[in-house]
C-alpha cells in the first residue's frame, strides 16, 4: 500500500487500525514528513502556549510516536501523559523520554484515569476517518479539570460529513465545555495526492 494515510483511513475496526499503525509505527514520521510534507510544527502547538501554562498536566490522546509531545516538550511543558491504541505506535514514543506515563489506550472507552485527572488534552490528527469516534470527548471531558482545555485538530471536510459537528454542538449545548478558538485553516499534508487541510479547535471545559 503506497497511501498509507488512505490505509489507515481504510480501518474497518480498532483492531485493524491498532494492527496497521503498529506496522507503520517505526517508518511513521519519516513517512509523513518526506512522502505527505508534514511541517515542522503545527499550529495546534502555539495555541496550547496561548492557553496552557507550562506547569500544566497535559494528556495527548492518540500520541503516536509522540510527534506532538516533543513540540510541547521542546516548549517547555514537561507533564506529559501519552495514550493510543497502538503498542508499537507507544514504543517509538518511548524512545523519546520525554512522557511521563505512556499507556495504550482505547478512545471511546472508558478512561483509566480519575476525573479531573489534566489541566489539558492535545488530540493532533486523531480524529478522523476510521480513527478515534466523537464518542470520546465525553471521557476526555471527563478528566479534564474545570477551566481546563481540550484541543484537537479536525479535517474541515470531515466536521461537516460526520458525526463531530453535532456531538461538539451538542456538547456546548449540554454547558460541558465552550469554545474558546477555533484556528485557521493550515495545510497539513501538501506532498500526497491531495493537499490535506486541518484546523484546530480550542475548548474550555466547563463541568
Ligand atoms: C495520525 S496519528 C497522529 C499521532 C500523533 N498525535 C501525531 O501528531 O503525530 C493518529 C494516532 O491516533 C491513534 N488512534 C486512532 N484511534 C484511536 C483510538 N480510538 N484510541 C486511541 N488512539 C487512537 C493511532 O493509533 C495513531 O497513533
Amino acid at each position: 500500500m503506497n497511501n498509507k494515510v488512505q490505509w489507515v483511513y481504510n480501518s474497518q475496526n480498532n483492531q485493524e487500525l491498532a494492527q496497521r499503525y503498529n506496522q507503520w509505527a517505526q517508518d511513521y514520521e519519516q513517512d509523513l514528513t518526506e512522502t505527505f510534507g508534514r511541517p515542522k510544527r503545527e499550529p495546534i502547538v502555539d495555541l496550547t502556549l496561548k492557553y496552557v501554562p507550562k506547569t500544566a498536566r497535559i494528556l495527548d490522546a492518540g500520541a503516536g510516536t509522540g510527534t506532538m509531545g516533543q513540540w510541547l516538550h521542546e516548549e517547555g511543558y514537561h507533564n506529559l501523559v501519552g495514550i493510543d491504541i497502538s503498542e508499537g505506535m507507544l514504543a517509538e514514543a518511548q524512545k523519546k523520554n520525554i512522557y511521563t506515563e505512556l499507556r495504550p489506550m482505547v478512545l471511546g472507552e472508558p478512561l483509566d484515569f480519575p476525573t479531573a485527572t489534566f489541566d489539558a488534552v492535545t488530540a493532533c490528527g486523531v480524529f478522523t476517518y476510521g480513527h478515534a469516534p466523537s464518542s470520546s470527548f465525553d471521557e476526555l471531558i471527563r478528566v479534564t479539570k474545570p477551566e481546563g482545555y481540550i484541543l484537537f485538530t479536525l479535517r474541515p471536510d470531515f466536521y461537516e460529513s460526520s458525526d463531530f459537528k453535532h456531538k461538539m454542538a451538542d456538547l456546548e449545548a449540554q454547558n460541558k465545555w465552550q469554545l474558546a478558538e477555533l484556528g485557521d485553516k493550515y495545510k497539513a499534508e501538501d506532498k500526497g495526492q491531495f493537499t490535506l487541510y486541518l484546523q484546530t479547535w480550542v475548548y474550555r471545559v466547563i463541568n
